[in-house]
């Protein structure tokens, strides 16, 4: 594991960015698993900066998100796919061809499930998945559980991810209920992982799932056997990280 703390939001969205962009350089082709949340917000600026400038083309690049609320259509202003437009697709060359996240309209969301696994390994699997966290320790929409689940599949959101994310919605009541998300299977089959997180509400669950015991009960604690993964995180969500922590690679971005 390698960890970068920054200093504020801003300087996490830059490494992070680097991140992609750098995998983007190294192999045009790449299969970009993403996120969305707010914490990618301020990376998905970056690269879109970046493409203006003329730094980065998308041109080859092929995307899968991880996860879509049931029954919101694309259009729909809180639908994942209606995000990732606005804050990354239509802002650079990616053909939306290319993009893909899970059918939330789908009448039949097992079919759904296996017809994107399927997908996510016709692509040759994910070259670098980006991961936010949530509060409970989700990553996707893989929910606290018993168990790991390995393939896309249908989830019930709990209560506190409703009430998590209902800050986006005009009232608690429009959050949906369920959500289609990427398993545990695929996240880790990526070939890089880069997990981010922002802000102190984060500092507590980031702790326990990178220092933490492995176990479902906190999804991103499985990330802790990722061969190669990669932590952005800044200041108020890493606060107690430092280079006396011999086991991880950690880099303090001061300047
Ligand atoms: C949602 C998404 C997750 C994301 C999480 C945290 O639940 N399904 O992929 O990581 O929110 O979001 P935020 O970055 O807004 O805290």
């Amino acid at each position: 594991m390698r960890i970068i703390r920054t200093r504020d939001y801003k300087e996490l969205s830059s490494a992070a960015a680097d991140v992609i962009a750098s995998q983007i350089i190294a192999k045009p082709d790449s299969v970009l698993g993403l996120a969305t949340g707010t914490s990618p917000i301020g990376i998905y600026d970056e690269l879109a900066e970046r493409y203006d400038k003329g730094e980065l083309d998308f041109g080859w690049v092929k995307s899968v998100n991880l996860d879509e609320y049931m029954g919101l259509s694309a259009d729909n202003e809180n639908s994942y796919r209606h995000f990732m437009n606005t804050h990354l697709f239509d802002r650079i060359n990616i053909d939306k061809v290319n993009t893909h996240i899970p059918d939330g309209m789908t009448k039949d969301p097992a079919k759904e499930a296996a017809s994107y696994d399927r997908m996510i390994q016709s692509l040759g699997g994910i070259d670098l998945q980006l991961l936010g966290i949530g509060r409970n320790g989700h990553i996707g929409f893989n929910e606290p559980s018993d168990h790991f689940e390995k393939c896309t599949h249908e989830v019930r959101l709990t209560e506190s991810t409703i009430e998590a994310n209902s800050r986006l919605f005009k009232s608690l009541s429009d959050v949906p209920t369920h959500a289609i998300t990427m398993g545990i299977g695929a996240i880790m089959m990526a070939r890089r992982i880069l997990l981010i997180a922002s802000g102190p509400d984060k500092a507590g669950i980031l702790k326990e799932a990178l220092f933490g015991n492995i176990t479902p009960k906190v999804p991103a604690s499985i990330l802790q056997l990722h061969p190669d993964l990669i932590v952005v995180g800044d200041k108020e969500a890493l606060p107690d990280v430092g280079s006396d922590d011999t086991y991880l690679r950690f880099t303090e971005k001061t300047a």
